[in-house]
C-alpha cells in the first residue's frame, strides 16, 4: 500500500511517500523557522500563508524523490488536528482535493498519533502494552498504548498524564528567549548544555500529587526568569552554560519521575519517546540508562523523524486505511483534537487518580 502523507499542523510544510507503513520512499520537510525566528515563536497568520505557498512544490518534490506519481497512490493521509487551524486547513484541504480528483481513499490523522508512529519505522518490534511519552513544542502527553494486533496496525490509546501548563518544548523555547538565544530554543540549549554543569543549580521539581501522572513546566521556567532578573551574569557564559544545563536536567527529571510513576502503576512492556523534544541528547541518554535499570525496552526515532514530518502521518494513515477508517471528503480540521478512545475500552482502572 502506497500512501502520500501531508503535514502542516504548525510551522513545517511536509510531504512523504511511504510503502506499507514501513518504508519511507521520500520525506520532504520545509521548515519555516526563518520566518518565525524574529518573533521568538510561531506567528499563526504567517505560518498559514507560507504553507499555502509551499504545499504544492513540497508535495511535487515528494513525488519526484520517490519516482512515483499520484496515480500510483493507494491513499492519502493528512493531519487534521491538533494544531493551528489556518495551518491545518492548508494541508488537509490540499489532501482532500487530491483525494477527490483521483477518487483515492483519505485518512484524517491525529498529529500526536503521528508522533507515536514515528517510532514504528525503525522499531516495528515494540512490545505492547507500552507507555508513549510525546514531548513537543505544543504537547507533553503520556499515553498508555495497547495493541489488538500485537503490533502497530491496531493501537488504542489512553491519556494518563499531560502538562498542566507549558509543554516541555515550550519551556525550552521560552527559556532560550529570555536568555537571548535563537528560536527554536531546544536544539540551542541541548548544544550549550553539553559544556555546562547540570548540577550547578538545583531546581525543585513541582509536586503535583503523589498519584497524578501530570507534568508542569512553568515553575522551572519562572525560576530561571527569577535567577536571570536577580543576576544579569546568568545571561553570559560560563554562568549561562550552567543555567541551561541545570534547567535541562530539571526538565529531564520531571519527565522521568512521572514516567517512572506510570511504570510502577501500569507495568508496561516498553517505553516510546517521540515529538520534537525527543531529539534532546540528554533526554535520550537519561531515559536509555534509566529504562535499562528498570529492565524495560526503550524506543525512540532518529532525529529527522522526531520533529514534525509527514512520513509519520503516512504511517499512522496507512494503519487507518488498512482498518478501513477512511475520512469523508467533508472532514474538517480540529485544532483541539484529542487522541483517546472511550473509557469502556479500558476497563482496567489502575490509572484512575
Ligand atoms: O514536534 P515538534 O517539531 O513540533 C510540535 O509538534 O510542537 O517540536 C518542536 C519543539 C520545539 O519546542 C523545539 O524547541 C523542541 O521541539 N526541540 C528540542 C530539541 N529539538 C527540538 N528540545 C530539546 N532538545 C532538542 N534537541
Ligand atoms: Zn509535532
Amino acid at each position: 500500500m502506497l500512501v502520500l502523507g501531508i503535514e502542516t499542523s504548525c510551522d513545517e510544510t511536509a510531504a512523504a511517500i511511504v510503502r506499507d507503513g514501513k518504508e519511507i520512499l521520500s520525506n520532504v520537510i520545509y521548515s519555516q523557522v526563518k520566518t518565525h525566528a524574529a518573533f521568538g515563536g510561531v506567528v499563526p497568520e504567517l505560518a498559514s500563508r507560507e504553507h499555502l505557498l509551499k504545499i504544492g512544490p513540497i508535495v511535487d518534490q515528494a513525488f519526484t524523490d520517490s519516482g512515483l506519481d499520484l496515480d500510483d497512490m493507494d491513499g492519502i493521509a493528512a493531519t487534521s488536528g491538533p494544531g493551528l487551524i489556518g495551518s491545518l486547513l492548508v494541508g488537509l484541504t490540499y489532501a482532500k482535493a487530491l483525494a477527490f480528483s483521483k477518487q483515492k481513499p483519505l485518512a484524517a490523522v491525529n498529529h500526536i498519533e503521528g508522533h507515536i508512529y514515528s517510532v514504528s519505522f525503525e522499531h516495528p518490534e515494540v512490545e505492547f502494552p507500552a507507555l508513549a511519552l510525546v514531548v513537543s513544542g505544543g504537547h507533553t502527553n503520556l499515553f498508555w498504548v495497547e495493541s489488538e494486533s500485537g503490533d502497530f496496525r491496531c493501537l488504542k490509546y489512553k491519556l494518563v498524564g499531560k502538562t498542566r501548563d507549558d509543554a516541555a518544548g515550550e519551556a525550552y523555547d521560552k527559556v532560550a528567549k529570555l536568555l537571548g538565544l535563537s528560536y527554536p530554543g531546544g536544539p540551542v540549549i541541548d548544544h550549550l548544555a553539553k559544556t555546562g554543569n547540570r548540577d550547578a543549580i538545583s531546581f525543585s521539581i513541582p509536586k503535583i500529587s503523589d498519584r497524578s501522572l501530570d507534568f508542569s513546566f512553568s515553575g522551572i521556567k519562572t525560576a530561571v526568569l527569577r535567577l536571570v532578573k536577580e543576576n544579569e551574569k546568568f545571561k553570559e557564559d560560563p554562568l549561562r552554560l550552567d543555567l541551561v544545563a541545570s534547567f535541562q536536567e530539571a526538565v529531564v527529571n520531571m519527565l522521568w519521575s512521572t514516567t517512572l510513576k506510570a511504570i510502577h502503576l501500569l507495568r508496561p512492556r516498553s517505553i516510546m519517546l517521540s515529538g520534537g523534544v525527543a531529539a534532546n541528547s540528554r533526554l535520550r541518554e537519561a531515559f536509555s540508562g534509566r529504562t535499562a535499570d528498570a529492565s524495560l525496552k526503550f524506543y525512540y526515532p532518529k532525529p529527522i523523524l522526531t520533529t514534525d514530518n509527514a512520513a509519520m502521518i503516512a504511517a499512522a494513515g496507512t494503519a487507518k486505511l488498512m482498518r478501513g477508517e477512511t475520512a469523508p471528503i467533508d472532514v474538517n480540521a480540529d485544532p483541539n483534537m484529542r487522541l483517546a478512545v472511550s473509557d469502556k475500552d479500558f476497563p482496567d482502572k489502575r490509572w484512575k487518580t
